[in-house]
C-alpha cells in the first residue's frame, strides 16, 4: 500500500507518541502547537468514551471528540471556578450575551439573550421540547442518514420516527429534499421536524434557498421545526451557515434551535448547551422544563469562556480541521482508492462511502476488526448509510495518516 514501515514495535500498542508510519507519497505535516501535540502518550491518559471504549491497541476515530488540547480561557475559567468553590446549581449568569456577542459576530445573527436558554445539552433539549410539542406516539420527521441519537433518543422519548431520506445528489452529495419532506408531512400524526444544520455525518450546510424551501413546506402543514445547529461554530473555509432564526419566514420565528460550544470547543463533558427560541411560546415550553434541562455550572462557565475570549483557538481548530480533509482527499487517493470522499463543508466528520470496498454494510466492523482502527458504523446513521463509515478528522495529520494505514490494512489487497 505504499507506507514505509519502520522496524520494531507498534508505538500505538505501548502507548508512544507520534506516527511511526509515513506515507511515500503525501507529506505529513505535525498539528498545529496551538492546539497541543495529540500525542498518543497524553490521549491514553484520558478516560472519555473516546478512549476507553477500545483496547489499546485500537485508534479510535468514531464518537465526535477531538483530539486538540482545550483553549486556555476555557482551562482558565474552569480553574477559577473550582478555586472559588463556585459549583452549584447553574445560573445562566453571560451565557445568552456571550452566545448572542459571537452569533453576531461570526454567524449574521441577532438572537435575543433573553430567548437564549441553558441546557443540559442538545439531544436532552430536542428531546424535552419534543415531549412537549408532540403526544406519546407522534411522528417526528428526521433526514438519514443523520445523527445517530436523533433515532434513539426520540423513541427512548416514546415518539415515532419518520423518515425523509436527504437525496442523493451528484459526485457524492447529498440535498435536502423538499419534496419528500412533503410527502411525510402529510402522514397522520406528524407533530415536528427536527431538522439538522450543518448536517451530520453528511457535513452539508444548507443554503438559504434549502431552507427556505424546508421552512414553506413546514408551515403549510402547521409543522413546528426543531434546528440542531451544534457543528455551525465550525463551518470551514469557503461555505456560510445560515442560521435558521435569520430567515425571514414564520416557520422561522416558531422555530427552536439548538447549539453548543461542545462541539467547537470540544467540550461535551462539561454538559451545557444552548436553546434559542424564536418566539415567547418557545420560551415558555423552554422555561417550564427548566429543571429537566439543567446544565452543569460549570459548563456555563466554559461556554461563556469559549464564545468570548476562546475565538482564536476555534479559527486555529477549523484551520486544522481544513488542512486535514484536504490531507484525508490525498491520502485516500493514495492509499484507498476505492473509498469516495467529498469534503464536509463543516466540522471534523468525514462521511466516507466504502461499498466500492466490498466489506459490506459495514466496513467500520471490518477496519476494527482486521485494521484496529475504529471509525463510526454507517448504518448507524440509517438504512442509507450501508456500506458507508464516518470517520473523526479532528486530530493530528499523523493520527489521520495513522487510520487511513490501518484501513487499508483491513482491506483486502
Ligand atoms: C448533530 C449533533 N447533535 C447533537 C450532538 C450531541 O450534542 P450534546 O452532547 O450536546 O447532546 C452531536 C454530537 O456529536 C451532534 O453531532
Amino acid at each position: 500500500m505504499g507506507w514505509a514501515r519502520p522496524a520494531g514495535r507498534d508505538r500505538y500498542e505501548t502507548g508512544g507518541s507520534g506516527s511511526p508510519y509515513q506515507p511515500r507519497r503525501t507529506t505529513i505535516r505535525s498539528v498545529d502547537p496551538v492546539l497541543g501535540d495529540c500525542s498518543l502518550t497524553s490521549l491514553r491518559k484520558r478516560n472519555s468514551h473516546k478512549w476507553r471504549t477500545y483496547p489499546p491497541d485500537v485508534l479510535p476515530a468514531f464518537v465526535a471528540e477531538m483530539d486538540f488540547d482545550p483553549a486556555e480561557p476555557i482551562k482558565d475559567a474552569v480553574r477559577a471556578a473550582l478555586a472559588a468553590g463556585d459549583l452549584g446549581y447553574p445560573h445562566k449568569g453571560f451565557l445568552g450575551e456571550a452566545f448572542a456577542e459571537f452569533a453576531a459576530d461570526r454567524l449574521g445573527w441577532s438572537p435575543d439573550p433573553d430567548l437564549i436558554f441553558a441546557i443540559s445539552d442538545v439531544m436532552t433539549g430536542i428531546s424535552e421540547v419534543v415531549q412537549a410539542i408532540t403526544p406519546p406516539g407522534g411522528g417526528v420527521v428526521i433526514n438519514p442518514p443523520v445523527y445517530s441519537p436523533f433515532f434513539f433518543r426520540l423513541e427512548l422519548a416514546g415518539r415515532r420516527i419518520v423518515q425523509a431520506p436527504l437525496a442523493p445528489a451528484a459526485g457524492g452529495n447529498y440535498d435536502v429534499d423538499p419534496d419528500g419532506l412533503d410527502r411525510v408531512l402529510a402522514e397522520p400524526g406528524v407533530g415536528a421536524y427536527l431538522l439538522c444544520n450543518p448536517h451530520n455525518p453528511v457535513g452539508r450546510v444548507w443554503s438559504r434557498d434549502q431552507l427556505i424551501a424546508v421552512a414553506e413546506v413546514c408551515d403549510r402543514h402547521g409543522v413546528p421545526v426543531l434546528v440542531d445547529e451544534i457543528h455551525a461554530p465550525l463551518v470551514l473555509p469557503g461555505s456560510e451557515h445560515v442560521p435558521f432564526h435569520t430567515l425571514d419566514h414564520p416557520a422561522a420565528r416558531r422555530a427552536i434551535v439548538f447549539t453548543s460550544a461542545s462541539k467547537g470547543w470540544n467540550i461535551p463533558g462539561l454538559k451545557c448547551g444552548i436553546a434559542v427560541a424564536g418566539d415567547s411560546a418557545g420560551a415558555a415550553i423552554l422555561a417550564q422544563r427548566w429543571d429537566a434541562l439543567l446544565a452543569s455550572h460549570l459548563g456555563v462557565h466554559a461556554s461563556v469562556a469559549a464564545f468570548r475570549e476562546a475565538r482564536p483557538w476555534l479559527d486555529a481548530v477549523v484551520a486544522q480541521i481544513d488542512s486535514n480533509s484536504e490531507l484525508l482527499t490525498r491520502l485516500l487517493a493514495e492509499h484507498l482508492p476505492q473509498v469516495r470522499y467529498r469534503r464536509a463543508q463543516a466540522s471534523f466528520l468525514a462521511w466516507l462511502d466504502c461499498r466500492e470496498l466490498e466489506l459490506g454494510d459495514d466496513p467500520a466492523a471490518e477496519f476494527v476488526a482486521r485494521g484496529r482502527v475504529a471509525l463510526s458504523p454507517g448504518p448507524d446513521f440509517g438504512s442509507e448509510g450501508r456500506g458507508f463509515a464516518r470517520l473523526n478528522i479532528g486530530t493530528s495529520p499523523e493520527l489521520i495518516a495513522e487510520a487511513v494505514r490501518r484501513m487499508a490494512m483491513a482491506t483486502p489487497a
